[in-house]
């Protein structure tokens, strides 16, 4: 796949960012810590780290839904204090309207936006269509499985046409075999709608075979550890000499964060 002409303007930037929590028990959690990152225009910038490292905390702050204790987020310059249109969201607990069908969940975010309904049932519809889930437009979402539900709430992300994609872990309830054809998709409408994706996942493979960037988090509290900037062109092949090497060595440098080692 081809690119293009690369756009080089950052888009978003995270300057020293660090987040404390408290504990009922009064115990202080450094979540995030000083964590500096500059993500380019369609840009495709993976996270990888331990469980429990942060990941989902900067996402969170990333998507203005929670403060950064110091440092800051900036869309375009502009620090992120609340949700903001032009950030879209697909997350771990990511719930749909359990009261709309399918199909009027995707077209939410458009009838929000004032789009007329025609037009927004047909972007609705080809967004069910992308993720494969056409046949059940008019179903619930509590008749549909967790990964049924995660492919809807990903056409919905897509449908309301946002700048950036922050994505965390959206695949991680998906059949194998689903997960690779999403992988496909979601590059396919990043290369063809120059989106800039900013997606969190604990399989390393997914985050060689997707990103143009792989960040490595360290274990609590997350400071970034190394980014990995991945030359391969795409589609990408796993049969690769350089996929395995790069996947083996994020593994171990995850592998000795997890056993609590220095390098
Ligand atoms: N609202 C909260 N109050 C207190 N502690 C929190 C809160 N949210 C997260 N934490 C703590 O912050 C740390 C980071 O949590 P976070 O969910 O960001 O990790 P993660 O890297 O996304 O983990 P995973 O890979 O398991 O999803 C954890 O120790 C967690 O217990
Ligand atoms: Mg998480």
């Amino acid at each position: 796949m081809s690119r293009g002409s690369i756009d080089m303007t950052v888009i978003l930037s995270a300057n020293q960012v660090c987040k404390i929590f408290w504990t009922n028990n009064g115990d202080r959690i450094r979540a995030v810590d000083t964590v500096c990152l500059s993500v380019m225009e369609n840009d495709f910038v993976c996270i990888v780290g331990p469980s429990g490292c942060g990941k989902s905390t900067f996402l969170r702050i990333t998507a203005g839904l929670e403060p950064a204790s110091s440092g800051d987020v900036r869309f375009r310059g502009l620090e992120i204090k609340k949700p903001l249109p032009q950030i879209g969201l697909v997350f771990q607990e990511y719930s749909l309207f359990p009261w709309l069908p399918v199909i009027d969940n995707v077209a939410s975010g458009p009838e929000f936006a004032g789009m007329k309904k025609a037009k927004r049932l047909d972007l609705a519809r080809h967004y069910l269509d992308v993720v494969g889930m056409t046949e059940f437009a008019a179903a619930f979402p509590h008749e549909l499985s967790g990964g049924m539900r995660q492919r809807v709430a990903i056409a919905r992300a897509f449908a309301n046409d946002p700048e950036i994609l922050l994505m965390d872990e959206p695949f991680g309830s998906l059949d194998a075999h689903t997960r690779i054809l999403m992988q496909k998709e979601l590059l396919r409408i990043w290369e063809t709608h120059r989106k800039t994706i900013l997606f969190v996942t604990h399989s390393v493979d997914e985050a060689v075979y997707l990103a143009d960037r792989v960040v490595v988090m360290s274990a609590r509290p997350g400071k970034i550890k190394e980014i990995h900037k991945i030359d391969m062109g795409r589609p990408r092949s796993r049969a690769n000499p350089s996929y395995g090497e790069l996947t083996d060595r994020i593994l171990q440098q995850l592998e000795q964060e997890v056993m609590g080692l220095k390098n």
